[in-house]
């Protein structure tokens, strides 16, 4: 069990060009922790270059000789290669902090689960709501952004909702970068920081917190059919919290799909006396038990192959794992 005041760290920053940020570190005298971790917490602005997806890959020959292969929904399957195009996102982030403000770190996750949506973002995210939970720096709503109309980015500490905020802003080049129709681009800014907390039953209407929803917002709510996760599965009560939440919106129509990123953490643990991954275990074993309610048949839950090119800078270990999660409602 970690103590509150514990520091924990994500080795994302190694493969990236990180430069201290001194304009940022007012930021950390507002971070509740005590005064020993402060003076420990550092925050970085990290250049996280990524390789563009190729263009669609249509092979002429295949074409001819009829070798063409389609997916389940009958959409023809198309090859993705990458190309040597490349962008570069802008993160603020710590290098490290205390269990209760990991979202200020970047985890891996993040940048599985980017480049998953870089290589698909066409067929699942283009002209989708996206609702991204435990967002953290905001990365993967960024990338996102690049393809949807709307993304909702939440998390639900203060801090971390204004870091994921100031990212945003600071990546405005990429936001709509893959659109297709001009018809959507009709928001300032495609991705909207909010807070949305899984403890709570309900994401308030509330003008008066900066990160409060608007009556307009919770009816875009409503109309979500992706919801993104990354790195949220690290401690059993809010795997069940986040589960839950899930749960209550994917039951609502109109029908959503989740995909989570996770990274198996293994440990040795003194209650088996062996190596284990707990917070893994509970979550298989929760999606393995997904609860059927009225007006819903079953749940479709998938591991995706994680062979899709790597367009970001990290190490993709098998312990990197990405599911895909809907529920099938009745007609
Ligand atoms: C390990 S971080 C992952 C952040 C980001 N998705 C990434 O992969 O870089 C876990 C995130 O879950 C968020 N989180 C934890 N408990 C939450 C809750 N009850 N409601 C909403 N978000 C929560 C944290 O604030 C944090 O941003």
């Amino acid at each position: 069990m970690m103590k509150a005041d514990e520091l924990v760290l994500s080795d994302v920053h190694l493969y990236s060009d990180n430069r201290p940020q001194d304009k940022l570190v007012s930021i950390v005298a507002c971070v509740t922790a005590s005064d020993e971790v402060k003076s420990q917490l550092k925050v970085v602005q990290s250049h996280f270059v990524f390789k563009l997806p190729g263009m669609q890959q249509y092979n002429d020959n295949a074409l001819e000789r009829k070798e063409l292969s389609y997916d389940d929904d009958g959409d023809l399957l198309v090859k993705r290669e990458e190309s040597d195009e490349k962008e570069v996102m802008l993160l603020n982030h710590f290098l490290c902090t205390p269990l209760d403000l990991v979202g200020l770190q970047v985890w891996s996750g993040a940048l599985l689960l980017s480049d998953y949506l870089l290589c698909y973002g066409h067929k699942i995210l283009n002209e989708h709501h996206v609702l991204e939970l435990g967002a953290g720096s905001g990365l993967c709503s960024i990338i996102a952004g690049m393809f949807s109309s709307c993304v909702f980015c939440t998390d639900f500490v203060d801090n971390v909702l204004e870091f994921s905020q100031n990212n945003v802003e600071m990546n405005k080049h990429l936001l709509g970068y893959f659109q297709r129709s001009n018809s959507i681009c009709e928001k300032s800014c495609p991705v909207i920081v909010k807070r949305f907390d899984w403890t709570k039953h309900e994401c308030e209407i509330n003008l008066e917190d900066p990160w409060g929803w608007t009556m307009q917002e919770k009816d875009d709510l409503k109309k979500v059919n992706v919801i993104l996760a990354a790195d949220v599965i690290y401690d059993d009560n809010l795997t069940d919290a986040f589960f839950e939440t899930v749960i209550r919106l994917m039951l609502q129509p109109p029908s959503k799909v989740l995909y989570i990123s996770l990274e198996k953490r293994i440990n040795f643990s003194l209650d088996v006396m062996d190596v284990a991954c707990p917070a893994y275990t509970h979550f298989y074993q929760y999606l393995q038990n997904l609860p059927l309610h009225s007006g819903h048949q079953d749940w479709d839950v998938q591991q995706v192959p994680t062979f899709f090119p790597q367009l970001f800078h990290y190490k993709r270990t098998p312990q990197l794992e990405l599911w895909r999660v809907e529920a099938l409602l009745s007609k």
